[in-house]
């Protein structure tokens, strides 16, 4: 039977590789056209690794960020390849988790791309997708709602955060290069993470 973490990983991988020629034809615009190429790669290499019925959540994230780190090039697989190896060091020999365990998660999750990538929020990256998901997430955690309402404000929000790093200029990564011309265009990254919080919130959903 496949674990739990294992069906949360195959549905990221499913709509990573449903969005490549989204993704690649938005990093076109103001980028170097291979965003949805480097994540589908880094998706499928992770989909080769992992065994179906691996049901240790840190061991598969850490596994996941491994491969990301080394079978992607470019900002995106180490950003991303961190963010799953600072989850899966919280998530080691758990098999579940509580929406209080999650919300660290996603802020270990944060961390770790602030730690590497070295931007704030406002720089038109992944980042202004992520953190005010985390944050709407964890404030709907903490006024009790269930985790289902919790991810589906969180996607709310990152919504919202994709469709802000449009009208911002890029002050990170090749994007920058564009400066004002970069106004107009949203985010490649920003969208991948949404395209994941949706996938992990859908996995959510069926599983509850
Ligand atoms: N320092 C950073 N911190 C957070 N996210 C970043 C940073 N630099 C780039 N990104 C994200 O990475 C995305 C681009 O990823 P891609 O897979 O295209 O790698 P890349 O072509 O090497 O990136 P880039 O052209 O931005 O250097 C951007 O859309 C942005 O969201
Ligand atoms: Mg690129």
């Amino acid at each position: 039977m496949p674990s739990g973490i294992y069906k949360c990983i195959s549905l990221i991988a499913e709509r990573i590789a449903q969005n490549k020629d989204f993704l690649t034809e938005l990093d076109r615009e103001i980028g170097d056209s291979d965003h949805g190429i480097n994540m589908s790669r880094g998706f499928t290499a992770v989909m080769e690794q992992l065994q179906p019925d691996a049901s240790d959540i840190g061991a598969v994230l850490k596994k996941t960020g491994m491969t990301l780190l080394s079978k992607v090039g470019g900002a995106s697989g180490p950003l991303y390849g961190t963010a799953y190896l600072e989850a899966g060091k919280l998530t080691l020999g758990k098999t579940e988790l509580t929406p209080d365990e999650l919300k660290s998660v996603f802020e270990a999750a944060i961390a770790g791309i602030q730690k590497r990538g070295k931007a704030v929020k406002g720089e038109k990256t992944m980042l202004d997708a992520i953190i005010p998901a985390v944050e709407k997430f964890s404030q709907k955690i903490s006024e009790g709602a269930d985790l289902v309402t919790a991810l589906d404000a969180a996607c709310e929000a990152a919504r919202e955060g994709v469709e802000y790093t449009k009208t911002i200029i890029a002050t990170k990564g090749r994007a920058s290069y564009l400066g004002e011309r970069s106004i107009g265009h949203q985010d490649p990254g920003a969208t991948s993470s949404l395209i994941t919080l949706e996938a992990i919130r859908d996995y959510m959903k069926e599983k509850i």
